[in-house]
């Protein structure tokens, strides 16, 4: 069943590539230029009276949502909201027929995920799922489904179908764009060309495993650490503190680069390990200046680096260089190393990769 790898886990990071091309699937047209998301049938006069989308999901896939916000709002210029499941009906949202609600779950069972998709539908809004599995709750009782073709995730710490439900947010941002003619035929004809070179980059990163494992090994001798990053890596960098935290129970944060110097720079000390994703070239600069800040109170950095960015290199201590694609594509690739990172520190500290202490795969109570 684990394909010859040691854990489930390590088995779904390199089912990745598999899973990303066949989610794209036949959801991309033959010459490249369009996205056929068939299967929906939210029509496009619906779509054009869409004045606000929320993504409603918890843990990973909440931040798989979050790069979605970025995605839609970018590239369909629709206003979007995240919240994690458990809060969405107690904050009283605003809630229209002219809402769009994107719940997102790889198992289409979670409690609160499933009890925000009735809500949602209760107030009129239209419902689009995003999970992984065919006939879940979740899937039948949303109004629209964009399945994720990851197939089975065995592990209780998700991989394949976080990178899948961003795959599933790409092609809905650019249907969307393509509805609504907020990008331009070109614009899209190039992110297309961009993610279908995601799976044999996915691949390429992949291929150096073994040098994320020696700074797992030293960061398991860490009790503390941090991730931080701007914008989509900001996101990439919540998840991969979550990944980190479920398997290897090393405490780490996650934090918006630029929110440092307003408080959680106190925690930071000689020798602490941080993570910095810098993959987004237009927030580049600032980047580097948050490392730098880091770097003057002891921490040794970790950069996640696009192929190319030579200056990041001279702030760090070390860099894994991940290829190059579109800035708004990064989260596809630069969340694999971080995954490698909890894998390896989990094995480092002898814990149960697979089965972490007091969590379940899939939470059925609210
Ligand atoms: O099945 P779901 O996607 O609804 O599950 C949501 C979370 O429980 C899940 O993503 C959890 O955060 C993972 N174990 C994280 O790796």
């Amino acid at each position: 069943e684990k394909a010859g790898f040691d854990h489930f886990m390590l088995k779904e990071i390199y089912d990745q590539p598999k899973a990303y091309r066949d989610t794209m699937g036949s959801r991309i047209a033959p010459d490249g230029k369009r996205v056929t998301l068939n299967e929906l049938t939210i029509t496009p006069e619906a779509i054009r009276n869409i004045s606000r989308v929320h993504i409603v999901a918890c843990g990973t896939a909440f931040h798989a949502g979050m790069v979605g916000k970025y995605v839609i709002e970018k590239m369909a210029r629709i206003p979007v909201e995240t919240d994690v499941a458990s809060e969405y009906r107690y904050r009283s949202p605003i809630i229209t027929k002219d809402t769009l609600v994107i719940v997102v779950s790889q198992s289409g069972e979670t409690a609160d995920t499933l009890a925000a998709l009735r809500e949602a539908k209760r107030c009129g809004a239209h419902v689009l799922a995003i999970t992984n599995v065919v006939g879940s709750s979740v899937a039948r009782e949303a109004n629209d489904i964009i399945t994720t073709w990851a197939g089975p995730e065995i592990a209780v710490a998700s991989t394949k179908a976080y990178t899948s439900q961003l795959i599933g947010f790409y092609l809905l941002g650019l249907h969307l764009a393509q509805t609504l003619g907020t990008q331009t035929p070109e614009e899209i004809a190039e992110v297309i060309a961009a993610m279908k070179e995601l799976p044999a980059q996915v691949s390429e990163i992949l291929e150096q495993a073994e040098a994320l494992k020696v700074v797992a090994e030293e960061m398991a001798k860490h009790d503390n650490l941090f991730f931080i990053g701007r914008g989509l890596d900001y996101a990439v960098a919540l998840e991969g503190s979550l990944k980190l935290k479920e398997i290897s129970y090393i405490h780490s944060e996650a934090y918006a680069a630029g929110e440092l110097k307003h408080g959680t720079l106190a925690l930071i000390e000689d020798d602490i390990p941080v993570i910095a994703l810098a993959t987004q070239h237009e927030l580049l600069e600032k980047t580097v200046s948050n490392i730098k800040e880091v770097k003057a109170r002891g921490a040794k950095v970790l950069g996640i680096a696009v192929e190319g960015e030579t200056e990041l290199q001279k702030s760090v201590d070390s860099t894994f260089i991940i290829p190059k694609t579109l800035d708004v594509l990064t989260p596809a690739l630069s969340v694999i190393p971080l995954q490698l990172l909890s894998y390896y520190a989990s094995l480092a500290r002898g814990n149960d990769v697979d089965k972490p202490r007091n969590l379940a795969k899939s939470v059925t109570v609210e």
